[in-house]
């Protein structure tokens, strides 16, 4: 190159050349003009271009494997559809080791349901400054794909992070009734996650805020290694089934210092799941930090190894809750929940062995076993019951232990309808206490018999070879 000032010009000119080349292949309906004026563009550039110039770099790259999205025909003005520019993004920085897609700050760009698919080289980023937004009609979405909005399969070692925003704009969703009476529309049969990683391994999500989602807002499925760090969720109260963060036969997870507020978990975590530590989370409003519902129309569930610690929840259903449906099989064990601090949460320590969607459900002799819960240091105010903790009539909760528990009304005793309000529940569960106990019937909620010892190696064997160890 000669002089400076052609450097910008000849990165222009490339990436014209790619994204014209990227457009061509991918089958575009409707948007021929767009593709013509890209090409004249890159033909009114061309005969600038001085000969001799060097071999072009195969992707628009401003450096250093930076793909912006705006090279890729985004608009950034939160009407048109860039969801090609972010797809076109991402398949760039996929290819080389360190790519980066730059979605830049004072934008917002509109995306529809896509699927952003490895493997890629190592080390992907996403970095987003600016906001992404869902489309707000329940009509712009595909019916072939509500699944999600953001998808992330098959990725490894990739990193979302940034000061931004993913907005779902999840408020015709929640509302699917009125949304029906108003517009008397087609009425999808599945609301769709905001942002999915499937099948992916070693994934950082953090800085960035995830909000409105139509249902959850974080999901990890089939995975293996995730850090979740300094991020924001934040939905209504009262929107439905919006979790926060939903984990799924995934394995080895972190989740840290962030912000939950939601209409349904704050945390979820299902089958298959197990190595998760979570810690310093606020959490709500929401339903809690939950373990379940498993074992729903008899399947088999499996979870070990859960860490919740220095966790605040405030206004919430239930502060850390383990719930499974009657007739399901297979084991949760080796959960630790310590240091958590609750305010106004209607019953902070939950296990409820008899989850059920209906009225009632019919009372079935199968269970998943429960064995292995450490509840220590839990301490604030309840407005329900303090602590509920009803397990299977024929499998008993072994080896659950409560120690150091405070639990105090928020409204003071008076505030509480009846005086079995005030007490712990426990039915059929085994494990030791150990105070401070508050309020004192937590230390006579437990059964204490040495039948403990017994059951917890009859429920070892016959349930551990259901799930893998
Ligand atoms: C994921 O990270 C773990 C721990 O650092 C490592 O052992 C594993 O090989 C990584 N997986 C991939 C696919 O790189
Ligand atoms: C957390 O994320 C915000 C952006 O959302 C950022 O400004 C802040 O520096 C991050 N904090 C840490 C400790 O990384
Ligand atoms: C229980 O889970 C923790 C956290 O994952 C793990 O470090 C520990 O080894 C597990 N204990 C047993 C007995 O498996
Ligand atoms: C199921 O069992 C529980 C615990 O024994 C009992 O409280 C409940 O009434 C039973 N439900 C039905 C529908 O039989």
């Amino acid at each position: 190159m000669k002089t400076i000032k052609s450097s910008p010009l000849l990165a222009m000119l490339l990436g014209v050349i790619i994204v014209a080349a990227a457009i061509s292949t991918i089958s575009v309906e409707g948007r021929k003009h767009h593709v013509k004026k890209i090409k004249s563009k890159h033909r009114r550039h061309s005969k600038t271009t001085p000969s001799g110039s060097p071999a072009p770099a195969p992707y628009p790259s401003t450096h250093d494997g930076v793909f912006n999205i705006l090279s890729f025909g985004a608009m950034g003005d939160g009407l048109s559809d860039d969801s090609k520019a972010l797809v076109g993004a991402w398949k760039a920085a996929c290819k080389v080791a360190g790519g980066k897609v730059d979605i830049p700050a004072g934008k917002q760009f509109l995306v529809k349901a896509v699927t952003l698919q490895g493997p890629c080289k190592d080390d992907t980023v996403i970095q987003i400054e600016g906001t992404l937004v869902a489309p707000e009609k329940i009509g712009s979405w595909p019916k072939s794909n509500l699944f999600q909005w953001l998808n992330f399969k098959w990725v490894s070692h990739v990193i979302i992070q940034g000061s931004g925003t993913l907005n779902g704009r999840g408020s015709n969703w929640w509302n699917l009734d009125t949304y029906q009476t108003q517009s008397r529309k087609y009425i999808p049969p599945m609301k769709p996650t905001a942002l999915r990683f499937y099948a992916s391994e070693n994934v950082t999500v953090r800085d960035i805020s995830i909000v409105n989602s139509p249902l959850c807002h974080l999901k990890f499925d089939d995975s293996d290694g995730v850090k979740v760090n300094n991020i924001t969720i934040s939905s209504p109260e009262n929107s439905p089934n919006t979790d926060g963060i939903h984990l799924q036969n995934t394995r080895n997870v972190e989740i840290q210092h962030s912000n939950i507020a939601c209409g349904d978990d704050c945390v979820s975590i299902q089958t298959g799941s197990s190595n998760v530590h979570i810690h310093h989370i606020n959490c709500g409003p929401g339903h809690g930090i939950s373990i379940g519902g498993l074992g729903k129309d008899k399947s088999v569930a499996c979870v070990s190894d859960i860490i919740v610690e220095d966790i605040s929840i405030q206004n919430t259903l239930a502060g850390v809750r383990i719930k499974t449906w009657q007739g399901g099989l297979g084991v949760v064990k080796n959960l630790t929940f310590s240091n958590i601090q609750v305010t106004d949460v209607k019953v902070p320590i939950v296990i409820d062995q008899y989850y059920c969607d209906k009225s009632t459900c019919k009372n079935q002799t199968r269970a998943v076993s429960i064995s292995g819960v450490k509840y220590n240091n839990i301490v604030g105010s309840f407005t329900v019951q303090p602590v509920r903790i009803a397990c299977s009539n024929n499998v008993p909760c072994m080896g659950v232990d409560l120690m150091d528990i405070r639990l105090r009304p928020s409204g003071g005793i008076r505030g509480l309808q009846t005086h079995q309000q005030q007490q712990a529940l426990c039915w059929n569960s085994y494990g030791k206490t150990q105070g401070p106990l508050v309020p004192s019937s937590i230390g006579y909620c437990l059964r204490k018999s040495n039948i403990g010892a017994y059951y917890s190696q009859k429920v070892a064997r016959s349930y551990d070879n259901i799930c893998p160890s």
